[in-house]
């Protein structure tokens, strides 16, 4: 159904072993969001918004809560289950880029859709790489590309596949100022061409000004729901 939301989060606890005991990472964490928004997640650092993301992303299990995502309880899938809905239904673009080193930036982007059998999957690769402005440099490695360009490749590898919820840490935290902003349009024209559903974590106040919706994250809670008028165009 066209108003099942694309996110729900039902009280999500996640609590991590550490060498000094237990941290309570996220503390009940309650979040719906639609089809087609674009959030912005914004809070001050060890706030547990990564936390929160690998928890949306099946990538770290909470403690307890339900994850939903399109209305699919999620909660209890094996790894396996949740591998494969991430293949079809979520982009990630993390922190840290995470890209694998041995490979160069068009196999980085090119490999995940291999192995979701994508037809021309080194033909799409390089478009996704063009797009970001890195055309110049499919056959560096990652130690061969500077911060800002690894994380345009991670970029170009979550547009790659076009999944309906895309999620992206600091997705322009390592980029000069127009290279931000021109990441910061390619989402955005990605997200009108697709209608997919954004969630981008953020220090950026221009960025988080484009979103509909900003949600604030304040130790390991949501502490305020600012709805933003969305400009009707
Ligand atoms: N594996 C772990 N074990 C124990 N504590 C952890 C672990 N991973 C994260 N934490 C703690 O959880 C808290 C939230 O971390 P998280 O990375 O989610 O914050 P964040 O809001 O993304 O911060 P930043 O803006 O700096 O990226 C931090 O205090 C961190 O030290
Ligand atoms: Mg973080």
């Amino acid at each position: 159904m066209s108003d099942t939301p694309a996110l729900q989060l039902q009280d999500i606890h996640l609590k991590l072993a550490s060498q000094a005991g237990d941290v309570n990472i996220l503390k009940g964490i309650n979040l719906e969001i639609h089809r087609g928004e674009t959030i912005a997640i914004v809070g001050p650092s060890g706030s547990g918004k990564s936390s929160m993301m690998m928890v949306i992303a099946g990538l770290e299990r909470s403690t307890s809560g339900r994850v939903m995502i399109s209305g699919k309880d999620v909660t209890n899938f094996s790894e396996d289950e949740l591998a494969l809905f991430r293949r079809d239904h979520i982009g990630i673009v993390f922190q840290d880029f995470h890209l694998v080193p041995t490979m160069t930036a068009l196999e980085n982007v090119s490999i995940p859709l291999e192995f979701a059998n994508t037809p021309n999957a080194y033909v799409k690769a390089k478009e996704q790489l063009e797009a970001v402005g890195l055309g110049h440099r499919l056959e560096h490695y990652p130690s061969q590309l500077s911060g800002g360009e690894q994380q345009r490749v991670a970029l170009a590898r979550a547009f790659a596949a076009q999944p309906d919820l895309l999620l992206a840490d600091e997705p322009t935290g390592n980029l000069d100022g127009e290279t931000g902003e021109k990441v910061m349009d390619l989402l955005f024209n990605r997200h009108k061409a697709q209608n997919n559903t954004l969630l981008l974590i953020t220090h950026d106040p221009k960025l988080a000004e484009k979103c509909d919706r900003t949600i604030h994250v304040q130790d390991g809670r949501i502490s305020d729901h600012n709805l933003k008028e969305v400009a009707a165009s």
